[in-house]
């Protein structure tokens, strides 16, 4: 089961949604992989702290070193399983970002890779459980390579009228790309995120989104400062802050997604 999480406009929760609900799964057991798509190397950062760069040079990180392989040996990486790292936490794999993924992209994009991801997760499905993809704030090679690579998008949103607006485009993207690439690709829903329930605005734009018929999960993410307090501490909130509301939210929203996976595999 392989999930994305996207939306190309920034800092509406891509990263910080991924990496807690993945790490959620993994410690109810399932057996969960990160794969960090974003130049930014927040997902990395958040789950495994600084790289050192001495022993793990850029072009020698996770997916870019598998996408590397795609270039040098025209085929996909027979071992994806390679450019895995382990993380601290039990059942929590991270295929890591790199900064070499800036400078590889013209490169892929002009070799035609757009499918080598989907090729390398397809043999990883087997081995876990769960495939969370982190993407960047952009509709660009890594974030389409996402989308033809999984099952199902997630897309988060943070309750601005600016969210909403990228919102039909992204949605646009998104049926453009089902239909030249992966029309198997299904749109789970969209996660209302950093609500405020004591504004105005936040209530009546979801209640719009929710009139036009986008599909919104019913468990909406607070606003809470303890997020910052966990990427700062590099600990997912089941790790750091297992009672408290914000990480309550994460797992009714965690519930409601194993539905569609039940729901997928009967
Ligand atoms: N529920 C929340 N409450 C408070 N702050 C949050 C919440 N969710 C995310 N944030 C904060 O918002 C900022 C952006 O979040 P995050 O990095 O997850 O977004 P992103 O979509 O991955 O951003 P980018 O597009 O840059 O990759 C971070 O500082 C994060 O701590
Ligand atoms: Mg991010």
């Amino acid at each position: 089961m392989k999930r994305v999480v996207f939306n190309q406009k920034g800092g509406v929760g891509k990263t910080s949604i991924t990496c807690n609900l993945a790490a959620i799964g993994a410690a109810m057991g399932l057996r969960t992989l990160v794969v960090d798509l974003d130049v930014q190397g927040n997902t990395t950062h958040y789950l495994v702290g600084e790289i050192d760069a001495e022993a793990y040079p850029a072009e020698a990180q996770g997916v870019a070193a598998m996408f590397k392989q795609t270039v040098r040996s025209r085929k996909m990486a027979s071992n994806p399983d390679a450019f895995v790292w382990e993380t601290p936490y039990e059942n929590l794999y991270l295929m890591p970002s790199s900064p070499a993924l800036t400078t590889m992209e013209k490169e892929l994009e002009s070799r035609y890779k757009i499918y080598k991801l989907r090729d390398a997760l397809e043999k990883l499905d087997e081995e876990y459980d769960r495939i969370y993809i982190d993407t960047p704030p952009n509709f660009n090679f890594y974030s389409k390579s996402a989308l033809i690579a999984a099952d199902t998008v997630v897309i988060p949103f943070d309750c601005d009228s600016f969210a909403r607006q990228s919102l039909y485009s992204l949605m646009d993207n998104i049926v453009e790309l089902q239909e030249d690439h992966n029309p198997d690709l299904e749109v789970e829903g969209i996660i209302i995120n950093q609500f405020n329930s004591q504004a105005r605005l936040p209530g009546e734009l979801v209640a719009e989104l929710e009139e036009e018929g986008m599909p919104v999960f019913n468990t909406y993410l607070n606003t809470s400062v303890k997020m910052k307090e966990s990427h700062r501490e590099h600990r997912p909130l089941i790790d750091l802050a297992p009672s408290h509301k914000l990480t309550g939210q994460y797992l009714e929203l965690h519930e409601e997604l194993e539905a569609t996976v039940a729901r997928i595999a009967a």
